[in-house]
Order: C-alpha cells, then sequence, then structure tokens
C-alpha cells in the first residue's frame, strides 16, 4: 500500500461567517471539493423560516444552532474534513483572530490594512492604489482592470493597468492581473505583459461548483453586453458591472449609473446600511422587488431568494459574451493553464 501527502487542497483552511443563505452553499462546495478544515461561524439556530433558501438544513434541524446542524450536513458530504464550529457572531477582534488562520488574506476597498501575519494581497484600481498597498506592506497587488465583474475600482483596461502598474513597483514585487481573464490566450496575454498570476471571476461564475443561481447563470450564458452601474448600492454605494435584468431595464433608462436621487440617497445611507448584520441583509435582499429601489448587493444564489435574478445584481465582466457554457472549474484551470 502506498499513502501519498496530502494535498494543498486538504491542508488548505477556510473560514465561513454566517452559514446563511450564502455562507451555507459555500459551506457544502469547500467541503465536497475537499478543503481540509472549515470554520462555520453563526450565532443563530435554524428556523423554520429558513428551510425553503437555506437547503444545507432540515425540518429536524430547526431549533439547533446552526454550526452544528451545518457541520453534520457537512460531515455527511465528507468525512475527511475537520470543522469547527464557532457559534457566535464574528467581527472587530474575533474577526481579525480566525482570518489569522486563513493562509491568504485578499483585500478589496477601503484603507489598504494589514489584518494578517501570513500572506496578504490588496486587488487596486489605479497605480496610487497598486503603490498605496505597497507601502501598507501588502505582499501582492491585484491590478483590476474595468471590464472585470463585480465591483470595480478603477477606470483603465486590464493590460494597460497592468502596464502601468508593472511599471510603477520593483521588478520582483508580485503583481496579478484581472478583468477579462477567459481563455488560455488571455492569460498568456497577461503573463506576457508582466503579471506573475491572473485572477478571474466572471469564467468561473460559469462552473458547475459555483453557487450562482442556475437562472442566474443561464441569463449569463446568453449575455451579451454589461453595464457599468451604481443601482445595487444599498450599504456599499460603489461601481459594479452587470448584465442587464428587470431592474435595470426599469431603472437605467436615463443614466447608467442609476438616477441621480437614487445615488445621493445610497451615499447618505451607507454609513448605517453597511453596518446591517449580515443575517439581515439576506432577509432584506429576500423582500427586493423590481418595482422598489432600494436595492443592496446580494446576488441571487443557489438556495438564496429566486426573486434576485430580476431585482438584484447579476454580476458579471464583459468577458461574458465570449462565454457560452458552464463547465467543471477543475477542468476550466487546466484550460486557462495552457
Ligand atoms: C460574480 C462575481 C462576484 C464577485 N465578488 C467579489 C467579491 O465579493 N469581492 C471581491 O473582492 N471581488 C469580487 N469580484 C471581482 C473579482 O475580485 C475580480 O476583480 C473580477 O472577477 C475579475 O474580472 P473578471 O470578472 O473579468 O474575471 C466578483 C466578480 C464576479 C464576477
Amino acid at each position: 500500500m502506498t499513502t501519498s501527502p496530502p494535498s494543498r487542497l486538504a491542508r488548505a483552511r477556510a473560514l465561513v461567517v454566517g452559514v446563511g443563505g450564502l455562507g451555507a452553499p459555500v459551506a457544502q462546495f469547500l467541503a465536497a471539493a475537499g478543503v481540509g478544515t472549515i470554520t462555520l461561524c453563526d450565532a443563530d439556530r435554524v428556523d423554520l423560516t429558513n428551510l425553503q433558501r437555506q437547503i444545507l438544513y432540515a425540518t429536524g434541524d430547526v431549533g439547533q444552532p446552526k454550526v452544528v446542524a451545518a457541520a453534520a450536513r457537512l460531515a455527511a458530504v465528507n468525512p475527511h474534513v475537520a470543522l469547527r464550529q464557532v457559534p457566535e457572531r464574528v467581527g472587530g477582534e474575533a474577526l481579525a483572530r480566525l482570518a489569522a488562520a486563513a493562509d491568504v488574506v485578499v483585500t478589496f476597498w477601503g484603507r489598504p490594512r494589514r489584518r494578517t501575519a501570513k500572506a496578504w494581497i490588496h486587488q487596486c484600481g489605479s497605480v496610487e492604489e497598486a503603490l498605496a498597498a505597497r507601502a501598507a506592506g501588502a505582499d501582492a497587488v491585484i491590478a483590476q482592470g474595468v471590464e472585470a465583474g463585480g465591483h470595480v475600482r478603477g477606470t483603465t483596461a486590464a493590460m494597460e493597468l497592468l502596464a502601468h502598474v508593472r511599471a510603477a513597483l520593483p521588478g520582483d514585487y508580485p503583481v496579478l492581473a484581472a478583468g477579462g481573464v477567459a481563455d488560455a490566450a488571455d492569460v498568456a496575454a497577461r503573463l506576457e505583459a508582466g503579471a506573475d498570476a491572473v485572477v478571474s471571476g466572471t469564467r468561473f461564475l460559469m462552473s458547475d461548483e459555483s453557487g450562482a443561481h442556475p437562472a442566474y447563470k443561464e441569463r449569463s450564458r446568453e449575455a451579451e453586453e454589461t453595464i457599468l452601474t451604481e443601482l445595487f448600492g444599498v450599504g456599499w454605494p460603489a461601481r459594479h458591472r452587470v448584465i442587464p435584468n428587470e431592474a435595470t431595464a426599469r431603472w437605467l433608462r436615463g443614466d447608467p449609473r442609476g438616477p441621480g436621487w437614487l445615488r445621493t440617497f445610497h451615499a447618505a445611507t451607507a454609513p448605517l446600511a453597511s453596518r446591517v448584520p449580515v443575517g439581515l441583509q439576506i432577509r432584506m435582499a429576500a423582500s427586493q422587488r423590481t418595482s422598489r429601489p432600494l436595492f443592496g448587493p446580494a446576488a441571487a444564489t443557489v438556495g438564496g431568494p429566486p426573486s434576485l435574478v430580476e431585482a438584484g445584481p447579476l454580476y458579471a465582466g464583459e468577458c461574458i459574451d465570449r462565454i457560452d457554457d458552464i463547465r467543471p472549474a477543475g477542468e476550466l484551470v487546466r484550460e486557462l493553464a495552457g
């Protein structure tokens, strides 16, 4: 009999804060993928109203702490995974302590600040931000081009930003390139231009393993254009790239950014709205309707409210027009690597 060393995935540690509508499918995916240690943090107990959208739980779990019920389910998915249960609402110092146990912390938005003694990577949208991240001690930066899906920081195309960031930083400082990476040629072009690695989001949105709602994936498969908007800005008033849906058709007629009064409202309420606990944010997202312009950043996920497909953000990058298949993530990694 031979034994092989544990794979890198088996040695990896993941932290899931909030085992609800978003965290539960993520935890399931991590367990199925073979991540060695998963820490589950949630102070709530399973409620009857959770069952229809938090598919990890069953009727018999009602009343149990979510971390206990989730750990039992995940152990059945993969008995080799070590499950740590933290039945608390984590934030502040507790979050910093847990983040310190992760192998890499990637930050985006806000003042660049180290939150781990291990590897720290900061995603940036400009040369100035990249220089600030390095000055703050980041081990590497991600240069995100404006064509990227999800929240978008800068205004420069990926290849141009990469050239500028590369030129502004020392040759041995790691720079990763994000935005518009959908195939092996995109990867090769960025490595050729001096990137040490690439980051790809939209291509993996369209993988079997992604937790996006099936109707979100289907809309993305058909999509040929994206919109850079601020429409889904309750709690996070920043630009984000999405594909069109009923909400964008109704509210972006005059200006792709969204009505001026709505953006003013987002900016004014952000300090309060961004403090709403994740659990409540998810409950609020379930009540989002196309007719009511109170749109937060939660996207439609497996087990989440399907109404978000039309009344929530369908994040995707410009390269979505080149993607028309949904494939296993492992196959995509092999293909991208050439
Ligand atoms: C569906 C989706 C969700 C994203 N969510 C996040 C997020 O929560 N945090 C973050 O830092 N970046 C997020 N991003 C942006 C990525 O970090 C990355 O910049 C982007 O996906 C790269 O461009 P690409 O989408 O063209 O590959 C998201 C992107 C997509 C497509």
